[in-house]
């Protein structure tokens, strides 16, 4: 029998319209998905398609309020027993976030895919339609089953966890790094060869419960001569922080004096790195007294949408700590 897929649109520039044939100069998130999946009528042999227009917005517009709201969505639709799998159109530039924050928020098994397009729907040669056909098929395909969320472009498979937008430029724009990727696919044909061994969607403490506000969480990028007044600042408005800082997360002595003295304040601060590879471990050297979270392999965005869902039931570092090294 066919499955059923719901494509749930957020907008993004699979969804993005200008000039005939050009890729630049064009508006993401202006066509409706019926009119995107119509364009592709080899989904139909694939399974029965119910879309969804939750949103249509250029993804740097998304914010924790439309995390949310997709997030409440997929799981009601996934309650639906004829509801085989899930496909999610977004735009690409804050697609990392929006998969981490599903990856952690969703309580299912079905299948859950992410795609968008690095060209519009109106240029020569749009990747978007290849992308969602295959989107499709990976949400449609038994062994997907379990694997939690994940990001669909160019024939390749990544985790929710570890898709990192690499290119701003060309179409094979995604990757996850040292962690290779899921898997690849040819056409309709799925190639499973990796899993993720992080804690995710029905595995995920935060997967339980409907979120309607999440704590407000800050990102603070370390250069050479940062000022620590943009610590000071952000503490004003901040219940967490996340360092992005070099190296090994690391920062001057200037950063370290007032990480302390915020710390004793009551702010949570993690520990990532503006090297785009490797892995923050807690350090002694820079975190003397073990104020920080290290952020692990997370991208400092990831490390805060964690954070903003670890600060929901804890305040405690080291049951942060904890959260950290599970997710
Ligand atoms: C967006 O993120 O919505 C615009 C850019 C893109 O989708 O590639």
């Amino acid at each position: 029998m066919m499955k059923t897929i719901a494509i749930v649109a957020t907008g993004g520039t699979i969804a993005g319209t200008g000039q005939h044939g050009k890729t630049v100069a064009y508006h993401a998130g202006e066509m409706d998905v019926n009119e995107l999946v119509h364009s592709i009528p080899m989904i139909n042999n694939i399974a029965n398609i119910e879309c969804y227009q939750l949103m249509n917005v250029d993804s740097n517009e998304m914010k924790p309020e439309y995390w949310m709201s997709l997030s409440t969505t997929i799981n009601e639709l996934v309650e639906q027993e004829h509801i085989d799998g899930i496909v999610v159109t977004h735009g690409t530039d804050t697609f990392d976030e929006t998969a981490y924050y599903l990856t952690l928020t969703l309580n299912t098994e079905k299948p859950v895919v992410l795609t968008g397009a690095m060209r519009p729907a109106t240029a020569t040669s749009a990747d978007g339609p290849y992308n969602l056909y295959q989107a499709v098929c990976l949400a449609a395909c038994q062994e997907a089953y379990g694997q939690g969320v994940m990001g669909l472009f160019s024939n390749t498979i990544y985790s929710g966890r570890d898709i990192q937008k690499v290119n701003n430029y060309k179409i094979d724009a995604f990757d996850q790094k040292s962690f290779g990727c899921l898997g690849y696919m040819q056409d309709d044909e799925v190639y499973f060869f990796t899993k993720t061994f992080k804690k995710h969607t029905y595995q995920s403490q935060f997967s339980k419960t409907t979120y309607t506000t999440l704590p407000e969480v800050a990102i603070a990028y370390f250069y050479a001569g940062a000022s620590s007044q943009i610590l000071y600042d952000l503490a004003k408005y901040n219940e967490g922080i996340v360092i992005v800082g070099s190296g090994n997360g690391n920062y001057s002595q200037d950063w370290l004096k007032a990480i302390n003295e915020l710390s004793k304040q009551g702010i949570v601060f993690v520990r990532a790195s503006r090297v785009s590879q490797g892995i923050v471990f807690d350090d002694k050297v820079f975190d003397p007294y073990q104020y920080c979270i290290g952020a692990n392999t997370l991208s400092a965005q990831k490390a805060r949408v964690l954070l903003m869902l670890a600060l929901t039931q804890t305040k405690d570092k080291k049951q942060i700590g904890v959260i950290f090294n599970e997710y």
